[in-house]
């Protein structure tokens, strides 16, 4: 057996043209309904997690910084499923660092569970392939198993019957997608989410009168859009991505107590996206659960549109073009 081993591993955000939004089991977290998503080339999280043989707790920093109480309790829950697969008992350090602010809606959890998975499975030696990979991200946040696959991403919901319904629920490249389209991340704001995805995503489906018609659309735009993908249909993309987006905060907004995530400056982006399709624009707007708004458009008009974008909201924006599979960046002894 390896001693002291250190592995360090990098992904990459994603964000969803088909949102993810509600769970069927918490404990599993196994979503309501397939979702689909492209993986981005910027905003990277580089985790190491190193074996600390002898200690009696992990310890985590993000940032250089000792984790909070939450952060840190999830994160040993993670590390303590793959103890458990492993049969292996040694504590670890975890080293994280992001390169976009956490917590803010860019997806930073997505990144950061799927360079844990990466890293801690390959340090406890668990063996597993990149589906196995995800279906194990998924168990730190839900959207981390998309960000396993580089590129278009679809997450099986799995059979609410499936005998093994942990094995049921997994991501998977999607290989037939030469699309070529930009994101641009608008970043209006850059602090922590007043209320967490996943205390507001159980709001929603305990609470809002709006969820079960959203979820419906939802389960239609899957195959939808990934048709729109494959015939590289940029508007149909766009429509169908915007339409969902605006659904699920639709249903957010409609629980109660409410989930407001969209800020002023959110709908004064949006009426500008809106407004800049009006003039001729491929310009198509999604959001996650925070007020950034990212911006669907070709990759040619992106400077000139993310260009407009910082001089309307006054705040820097990022361009992304689909990006790489999650990897391992080093492994030592
Ligand atoms: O994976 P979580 O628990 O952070 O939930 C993410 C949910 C959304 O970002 C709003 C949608 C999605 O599919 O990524």
């Amino acid at each position: 057996m390896k001693a002291y081993t250190s592995v360090t591993a990098i992904a990459h955000p994603n964000i969803a043209l088909v949102k993810y939004w509600g769970k069927r089991d918490e404990h599993l977290i196994l979503p309501m309904a397939d979702s689909l998503s492209m993986t981005l080339n910027i905003f990277p999280t580089t985790t190491t997690v190193h074996l600390t043989p002898g200690r009696t707790t992990d310890r985590v920093l993000i940032d250089g910084t000792p984790a909070d109480d939450e952060a840190h309790r999830r994160i040993t829950e993670f590390l303590d499923l793959i103890r458990s697969r492993t049969g292996r008992r040694d504590r670890a350090q975890v080293e994280t660092s992001n390169t976009v602010p956490v917590g803010a809606g860019l997806a930073s959890s997505a990144a950061g569970f799927a360079a844990l998975a990466l890293a801690a499975a390959t340090a406890y030696e668990a063996d597993l392939d990149a589906t196995a990979l995800s279906r194990l991200a998924r168990r730190g946040s839900g959207s981390a198993c998309r960000s396993i696959f580089g590129g278009f991403v679809q997450w099986h919901a799995g059979q609410p019957d499936h005998p093994d319904p942990d094995r049921g629920s997994y991501a998977e490249q999607l290989n037939d997608i030469h699309l070529d389209l930009a994101l641009i991340a608008v970043l209006l704001a850059t602090g922590r989410k007043p209320v967490s995805s996943r205390e507001a995503m159980n709001r929603t489906v305990t609470t809002s009168p709006l969820f079960t018609d959203w979820l419906a659309t939802t389960r239609d735009d899957v195959p939808a859009m990934h048709a729109a993908l494959k015939d590289a249909d940029l508007a149909r993309v766009g429509f169908i991505a915007e339409r969902n987006a605006m659904g699920m905060h639709a249903t957010m907004e409609s629980a109660t107590p409410p989930v407001i995530y969209r800020t002023p400056a959110s709908h004064q982006l949006l009426e500008h996206v809106r407004a800049m399709r009006r003039r001729g624009e491929q310009t198509w707007a999604t959001m996650d659960a925070g007020p950034n708004v990212k911006v669907l458009c070709p990759p040619a008009a992106a400077p000139r549109i993310a260009a407009e974008l910082a001089a309307v909201s006054g705040r820097p924006t990022a361009i992304a073009r689909p990006g790489p599979a999650a990897a391992l960046t080093s492994e030592s002894c």
